[in-house]
């Protein structure tokens, strides 16, 4: 059942690039078109979307944060992402314009569930994107938009992750598409760049592996962790944080690095492992410099930095302990191969500790309770 790997988490997280690549498949129509898997929702209704809220839960809400990011830029209406158990009880603002897009592995979280039936009484239309086909999730809402991740056991959630944010993407195409947002060759090169991301996931599989395994194993006894990361970065360090805590037992804390000065430096002290995310560093990247600042912040009270970042990039090399290298990549995609390395640190962690990867103590795949 494992196919070899000696648990399901490692297998899944060898899994990426196809997860990734099964999504894209089969989107177009013969006329160059985007298609989803499921839509009743009229045309008209679509085109008149002006706001969307992503519901979802743990690692699926971390999809919705990075989605953010690439929808807003696309379709040039707001997103909102919100905790599924949270949205419902703070009497969230509801159109027949606005578009839930609920975000759930298992399609039975009950959170989200009620969240998009809370929705849906309010008269917004829901989309759900979703790894199980006819789960509950799906059967509930107006729209789907299935990951074809395949089947995932590990309870922490990996290929599922990288499927979901593919997913989101061909939504936000889809929606710039339909609301004539993006010119039809822009929405094409897009597609091309996602089509080019499974290739991209592979050479981290291929070439960081074995220096995650190296920094795991530095690393083992370290008693907490800080990840930080900006813009797309941001959700890639808090899901980074969360699959250290999920499966190791570690305590980690994920923060948007520009929030470093305004309170976490106050934690950083002599050989405390800090992760960042560092964007591409090409062109004038404003975003780039700041991070790079940050790194500097913390390497001077003795932080031990750990980064992952762009092939080559120079101010990493010079200030980094340990370094997981990307390949080349617009910022947009680089969530997709950002947390690669990651999942595999937690992976190492958790089992040069010798817990059960696949089995957290605590943890249900899927929480079917409010
Ligand atoms: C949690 C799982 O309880 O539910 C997480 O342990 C998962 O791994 C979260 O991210 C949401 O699950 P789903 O199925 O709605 O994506």
């Amino acid at each position: 059942e494992k196919g070899g790997w000696d648990s399901f988490m490692d297998k899944e997280i060898h899994e990426d690039p196809a997860a990734v690549q099964r999504t894209l498949l089969g989107r177009l129509d013969k006329n160059g078109d985007l298609n989803l898997d499921e839509v009743r929702i009229e045309e008209h209704e679509l085109k008149a979307i002006d706001k969307i809220i992503v519901v979802a839960c743990g690692t699926a809400a971390y999809a919705g944060q990075v989605a953010k990011y690439a929808i807003e830029h696309w379709v040039r209406i707001p997103v909102e992402i919100e905790l599924a158990h949270e949205f419902r009880y703070r009497d969230p603002i509801l159109t027949p314009r606005t578009l839930v897009v609920a975000i759930s592995q298992s399609g039975e979280t009950m959170d989200t569930l009620m969240a998009l039936r809370h929705a849906r009484e309010q008269g917004s239309k829901v989309l759900a994107i979703c790894n199980t086909q006819g789960a509950s999730i799906p059967r509930e809402s107006d729209a789907v938009l299935y990951t074809h991740a395949g089947p995932e056991v590990a309870v922490a959630s990996t290929k599922a992750f990288v499927a979901q944010i593919t997913a989101a993407y061909v939504l936000g195409l889809y929606l710039a598409q339909v609301k004539g947002a993006m010119f039809r060759d822009e929405i094409q090169a897009t597609l091309d760049a996602l089509k080019a991301m499974p290739r991209k996931i592979q050479w981290i599989l291929d070439t960081q592996a074995a220096t995650v395994r190296k920094a795991a194993e530095q690393l083992t006894d370290a008693k907490s962790f800080l990840f930080l990361g900006r813009h797309v970065g941001y959700p890639v360090a808090m899901e980074g944080a969360l699959k250290l805590k999920e499966i190791a037992y570690t305590f980690t804390e994920g923060f948007a690095a520009g929030e470093l000065k305004h309170g976490p430096i106050a934690l950083v002290d002599e050989g405390e492992p800090v992760v960042f995310i560092v964007p591409p560093a090409r062109g004038r990247n404003v975003l780039h410099a700041k991070v790079i600042s940050g790194i500097e912040e913390v390497k001077a009270r003795g932080a031990a930095i750990i980064a992952v970042a762009e092939e080559g990039d120079p101010d990493v090399e010079r200030y980094a302990d340990i370094v997981f290298w990307r390949p080349k990549c617009p910022t947009l995609m680089s969530p997709l191969v950002d947390v690669v390395p990651l999942q595999l640190f937690a992976m190492d962690m958790a089992k040069l500790k010798g817990y059960d990867v696949d089995k957290p103590r605590n943890l249900a795949k899927s929480v079917t309770v409010e």
